[in-house]
């Protein structure tokens, strides 16, 4: 054969795999309002920087008459590409191709981009859109979920690792996305479950529909398995691409720099925080007047209210958001805020990230569904994650920093680096009322005038110990500054601690509570 027939050959051969499914499904997947595995691609990365590797794999699976059956590229598509420049590794599912189902030669393509990733220490992005563990396969698929999740366990830490739900992800496959650092989910298009709504009306005779089970506002609101929420795919990439820019490429860099912006003019810090400390107030108001170009990306923004995570940038630096949310719970801890925040403060440490901690806490929510539910294991995490990272960490008392909640966000006591607090904070055991109810009982109800003992009790408890000065003058915060000053000290101490060094005792690993 002559090079020119060849070369034919092969275009011929490559327009056939690279049709996929066919024209069919594909008409199939449009109509159900989704963008094919390639189109997906091409919208995340840089135009024309995607490389594909193994699009001649082809399955080897014999039963069920599959040895007659041509899968065009085994319904995944794999490869390198680029987005602002940056490096990623890519895999889309192919839903055309078998509902993308997962079958033996499918795993090794995905374990294959997994390992360049961890080899080329660069994110790897996982686009999931799939019918499941592919049935003809049996066993053999499911070794192929097995060598996938062992991957993303070993990847954990070292690399950055994104997975965007588009489509069905169901039973065990799952638990991929799961053990990544972010999961993005679209409106009407994603559906996360271990068990369908066929199996649980078998099972258990309850009737739901996929949405109601595991659609992308159940993973965003309810369940907090989601990091993103979007209303269109196209949003959804760009929430891709702009994570990519606020992290590093792995875990021995830093986010690449910016160039520095002041915050827009539209937050004044002096008027945000009420002068009656009942009132609520939104913090992402005061993230926002501190931090460059007022541009705060925040994770998990429908889950966990009460508690706010983001990334920002402080004079052209990536840094790591936590703050407690008044406008919700009053902005207390409970179970899923305290998983919320440690998961997050892990993921900063792991990349190095600086954290800054914005405090304003009535403490832990009390009640018996909170106890029964786990918050002594659950607001552990948090105290575990503080503690244990090394990164920069910086945190600013704007108001309440009450009892468990005052240590537990970021205190001198975790290991902060450096601790301010505005001159409205209160730093205590507890809340004044609750405080002087206990300590002043007797002589409240033996006055003639219990009531204005009370209060007159509560306004010297107040006067004594709800300021910054206590804490202040034992060296637990390292400045009381007015919120006006708050950016400019945020600037330097990111300026400052670039060159950090802090190391934990040599371990194999801690055993955080899980
Ligand atoms: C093989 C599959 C498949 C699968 C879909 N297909 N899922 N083939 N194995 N798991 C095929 C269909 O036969 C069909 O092929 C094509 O993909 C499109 O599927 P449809 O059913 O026509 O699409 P749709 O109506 O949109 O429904 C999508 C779906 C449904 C909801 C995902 O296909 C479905 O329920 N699939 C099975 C889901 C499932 O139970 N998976 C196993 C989970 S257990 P043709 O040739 O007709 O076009 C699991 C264990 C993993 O994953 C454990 C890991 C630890």
């Amino acid at each position: 054969m002559s090079l020119r027939s060849k070369t034919l050959e092969l275009i011929r051969r490559r327009q056939q795999y690279l049709q996929g499914g066919g024209e069919k499904a594909i008409e199939k997947q449009i109509s159900m309002g989704k963008l094919t595995a390639r189109e997906r691609i091409k919208a995340i990365l840089d135009k024309d920087s995607f490389q594909e590797y193994d699009l001649f794999v082809e399955h080897e699976a014999r039963d069920f008459d599959m040895g007659s059956k041509v899968l065009y590229g085994d319904g995944v598509i794999t490869g390198t590409g680029t987005i602002f420049g940056s490096p990623v590794c890519i895999f889309a599912q192919d839903f055309t191709v078998a509902g993308g189902s997962l079958g033996l030669m499918h795993a090794r393509k995905i374990a294959k981009i997994m390992d360049h990733a961890l080899k080329l220490r660069i994110p790897l992005i996982g686009i999931n859109d799939s019918g499941g563990a592919r049935i003809q396969e049996g066993v053999n698929s499911l070794a192929g979920y097995g060598e996938i999740f062992f991957r993303n366990t070993l990847a954990s830490g070292v690399i950055p690792q994104i997975s965007v739900i588009l489509g069905p992800c169901a039973g065990g496959a799952v638990y991929s996305p799961a053990l990544t650092d972010f999961v993005f989910v679209v409106d009407n298009i994603s559906k996360l479950f271990i068990t369908g709504p066929e199996v649980i009306k078998a099972v258990i005779g309850e009737e739901i529909s996929m949405e109601d089970l595991g659609g992308a506002r159940v993973h965003a609101e309810i369940t907090g398995n989601a990091h993103f929420y979007a209303s269109s795919e196209q949003e959804c990439f760009e929430q891709v691409k702009k994570l990519i820019t606020f992290i590093p490429w792995n875990n021995s860099r830093r986010a690449l720099p910016f160039k520095p912006k002041e915050p827009l003019k539209d937050f004044n810090i002096e008027k945000i925080v009420p002068e009656d400390p009942t009132l609520p107030y939104d913090v992402r108001d005061v993230i926002k007047a501190v931090v460059d170009d007022s541009d705060f990306f925040e994770v998990q923004e429908l889950w966990a209210r009460n508690i706010v995570i983001g990334f920002a940038r402080i004079n052209g630096e990536s840094v790591g958001i936590v703050a407690n949310q008044p406008m919700y719970l009053a902005g207390v801890l409970d179970v899923d805020s305290s998983d919320k925040a440690a998961r997050f403060i892990r993921f900063c440490d792991a990349f190095n990230i600086p954290i800054i901690t914005f405090v304003d806490i009535p403490g832990y929510l009390p009640g018996v569904d909170q106890e029964h539910a786990g918050v002594i294991r659950h607001g552990a995490k948090l105290l575990y994650a503080y503690s244990e990272a090394t990164v920069p960490k910086i945190t600013i008392i704007l108001r309440k920093a009450y009892g468990g909640g005052y240590i537990a966000m970021g205190s001198r006591h975790l290991r902060a680096d450096f601790v301010f607090a505005w001159p409205t904070a209160e730093i205590a055991v507890m809340g004044p009322e609750g405080a002087a109810n206990i300590i002043f009982r007797k002589e409240i109800a033996e006055s003639p005038d219990p009531e204005k003992t009370r209060q007159q009790k509560i306004k010297e408890y107040k006067e004594k110990f709800a300021n910054p000065y206590v804490a202040a003058a034992k060296g637990y915060i390292d400045a009381v500054i007015e919120p006006k000053e708050t950016r400019k000290m945020l600037v330097h101490c990111i300026e400052i601690s670039k060159e950090k060094v802090n190391t934990n005792p040599p371990k194999k690993h801690g055993i955080p509570p899980f």
